[in-house]
């Protein structure tokens, strides 16, 4: 079996495998088309394959994929990190300009969300205590910083951070300077490069862990996606890839593919390890429902840093869009 790589994931100190688990999709509702069951051995086969690092959220199935992923945890039978977040009261994604935080992370709230997190976890405490959005407005108040310091106090929570909006990567510069956060969660992948001009940087600096969301653009990178394709009513995906969206995605995939060419490797191979490239990330989390597709990454980690020539046609193909605004 080919080995997993760990990174540090920045002043938390937790060694985490560099492919880590996104557990938006396994909590059901705005993901259909997979069953607890699945998702279960999915999320199983990454641990026995070297994953010990998952991102949740309470929004996720309104509990679902936290309950799912504390029975995994508990069983497990050796050290799993969680990161987990706290949803907007005003259940806005992403936050808006404008808009308070007494609104959206009142003090009293962000501390009942923990502990409903917990319960649903079955835990003692959650290792990464995320803000589900945020809005660089806040930066001054009061509200996160007492949280945060409260729920590390009280052993609850071991590490802070943030999930910073949608291709936004610029509005948690002042937030990662501040010291206070451990880790941020950021879209990074081949079509949204962003990160790496002003956030990177910065993040290496403060010794801050990065944990890459949306690694294959919400299924657009595996290259699965035709102008026909169809998803249920309710999911997600179908809001995502409304409209042209699908034509636009072949467009740019296809181009993608045409100048790889004889590159080794399949397209969702490549687009993660574009990621694990660039030594700012800690861990990229692609969600998994499905084994085979939770086989496939696991067996990427050992490959190491995709070579120059590679990175030079990725680069190329940065793509500036933003398919969750209105
Ligand atoms: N605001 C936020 O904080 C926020 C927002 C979005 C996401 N996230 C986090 O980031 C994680 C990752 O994003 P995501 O799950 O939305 O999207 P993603 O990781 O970009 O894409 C997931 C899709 O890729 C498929 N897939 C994975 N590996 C594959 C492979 N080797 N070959 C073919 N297809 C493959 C999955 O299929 P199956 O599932 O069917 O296996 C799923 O349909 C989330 O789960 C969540 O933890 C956070």
């Amino acid at each position: 079996m080919v080995p997993m790589k760990y990174r540090t994931l920045g002043r938390t100190g937790f060694e985490i495998s560099e492919i880590g688990y996104g557990a938006w999709g396994i909590g059901g509702g705005q993901w259909q088309g997979g069953t607890d069951d699945e998702s279960l051995r999915a999320v199983r086969r990454a641990i026995e394959l070297g994953l010990n690092f998952i991102d949740t959220a309470l929004a996720y199935g309104e509990g679902h994929s936290e309950q799912l992923v504390g029975r995994i945890v508990r069983e497990a039978g050796k050290r799993i990190y969680v990161a987990t977040k706290v949803p907007p009261k005003n259940q806005r994604w992403p936050a808006q300009r404008g808009v308070g935080i007494d609104q959206v992370f009142p003090y009293d709230y962000i501390m009942e969300c923990t502990d409903t997190s917990l319960k649903n976890l079955g835990l003692d405490a959650i290792d990464v205590q995320q803000l589900h959005v945020w809005n660089p407005e806040w930066i001054g108040r009061d509200e996160w910083k007492r949280a945060f310091e409260e729920l590390k106090k009280s052993g609850k929570v071991r590490a802070v951070g943030v999930s910073i909006n949608d291709h936004d990567p610029d509005s948690a510069l002042e937030l990662v300077k501040t010291g206070l956060v451990d880790t941020v969660q950021v879209i990074y992948n081949v079509f949204d490069q962003s990160p790496e001009r002003n956030l990177f940087p910065l993040t290496r600096e403060m010794n801050v862990g990065v944990i890459a969301r949306v690694p294959l653009d919400e299924g657009a990178l595996t290259g699965t996606i035709t102008e026909e394709t169809e998803f249920p009513k309710g999911d997600f995906r179908a809001y995502y890839f409304r409209g042209d969206h699908r034509k636009q995605v072949v467009e740019h995939v296809n181009a993608l593919k045409r100048d790889l060419g004889e590159v080794d490797g399949a397209l969702p191979e490549i687009a993660l390890r574009f990621c694990l490239s660039n030594p700012a990330v800690s861990t990229v989390i692609p969600g998994m429902r499905r084994v085979r597709n939770a086989e496939a990454n696991m067996s990427l980690s050992d490959k190491g840093p995709l070579d120059a020539k590679t990175m030079g046609i990725l680069r190329r193909h940065a793509w500036e869009k933003n398919f969750y605004g209105v």
